[in-house]
């Protein structure tokens, strides 16, 4: 397919598929489990999956047959799984959620999410649409986890930024209920798309693009993590695996507009990112970024923090209020 949002359709057309012809669910009942924060794209599926109004609001009447439980959390996904795991085609989740602001689940959540699929004889969907490819310093992010899903779905990066293409992954007996006629759109399997695939994903391996990723990824995230600790009135916390990290401003900075603010100055100071749902930054570097460029984006962060603290100071100072300094 061409876009992220297609591949998640195509997913979600395959488990329910699969659901109906392997699994014998009865016809009409199939249900999918996603979960809170997440972001599969604008499609009307994908956005019957979401919880943001600015993703729904508008669109219905939405797609049914998706139940959302909360990210990370086993206890729901076995709840779910022993109330109506008879009608439950796959879970769907991103290994690291992306637009919910680079949320990384609790270490051994995917590893009993695998094992609760296959007990309840469930598909596990993993949208690697913005983690995979090399992102989190593996090609997969589930690879952190060692578990091996039944689906992947694959887009952004696998156009190497130059033509749009996206892919669903799944072993043969999964991928065979899809037979002749029954999926497909007009540019689907575009020759020329798929040559950038391949030749994408050869760049990624011969150039070594994760294991670079997981480098400078933890350049950078050392880098946040002293930032973070001279301003913790500032930051209240940053994460990240790979060349893919997350800071979060305190959520009482400029009135609850801290992040956006940051993300103001960082760009007058030279630096694009983007804010995520509410306080956080997200930032994702190209997986070929240089190390001098890599350092030079650490130090604009520090010098926009420091332009930050200013400005706040500057702010409570029209209101009489106390100023904190930056610790040493
Ligand atoms: C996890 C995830 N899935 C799906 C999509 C949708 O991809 P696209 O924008 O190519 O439709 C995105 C886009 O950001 C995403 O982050």
């Amino acid at each position: 397919m061409n876009t992220g949002a297609e591949g998640v359709e195509t997913a979600v057309k395959l488990a329910r598929k699969w659901g109906y012809v392997v699994k014998r669910i009865p016809k009409g009942k199939a249900q999918i489990v996603c979960c809170t924060g997440c972001f599969h794209g604008r499609t009307l599926a994908a956005i019957s999956m979401s919880e943001d109004p600015d993703s729904f609001d508008g669109y219905q009447p939405l797609v049914p047959g998706f139940k959302r439980i909360p990210y990370g959390d086993i206890v729901a996904l076995e709840a779910q799984l022993k109330k109506n795991g008879r009608n439950i085609a796959a879970f769907i989740a991103e290994p690291i959620q992306g637009e919910a602001g680079v949320q990384i689940p609790p270490q051994s959540y995917f590893a009993a999410v695998r094992d609760l699929c296959s007990k309840y004889n469930v598909l596990f969907i993993a949208d690697e649409v913005q983690s995979g490819l090399g992102r989190t310093g593996k090609m997969l992010a589930i690879e952190h986890d060692n578990v091996r899903p039944d689906v992947v779905i694959l887009a952004k990066a696998l156009g190497g930024g130059v033509l749009p293409v996206s892919a669903v992954l799944a072993d043969k007996e999964i991928m065979d209920v899809f037979t002749p006629g029954t999926h497909g759109s007009t540019f689907g399997g575009n020759p020329v798309a798929n040559a950038v695939a391949i030749e994408s994903l050869k760049v990624l391996h011969e150039k070594k693009l994760p294991q670079r990723s997981l480098e400078l990824g933890a350049e950078l995230l050392s880098g946040l993590q002293k930032i973070r600790t001279s301003n913790s009135d500032l930051i209240a916390e940053v994460r990240g695996r790979g060349l893919f990290c997350a800071i979060d401003v305190q959520k009482d900075v400029a009135n609850g507009n801290g992040a956006y603010l940051l993300m103001k100055i960082l760009a007058k100071n030279g630096l694009l990112c983007k804010t995520t749902h509410g306080h956080t930054l997200r930032l994702s570097p190209p997986l070929v970024i240089s190390r001098s460029s890599l350092n030079r984006g650490i130090e604009i962060i520090e010098n926009s923090v420091a332009d930050l603290r200013a400005y706040v100071a500057a702010t409570k100072r029209v209101r009489g209020l106390k100023v904190k300094k930056a610790k040493k």
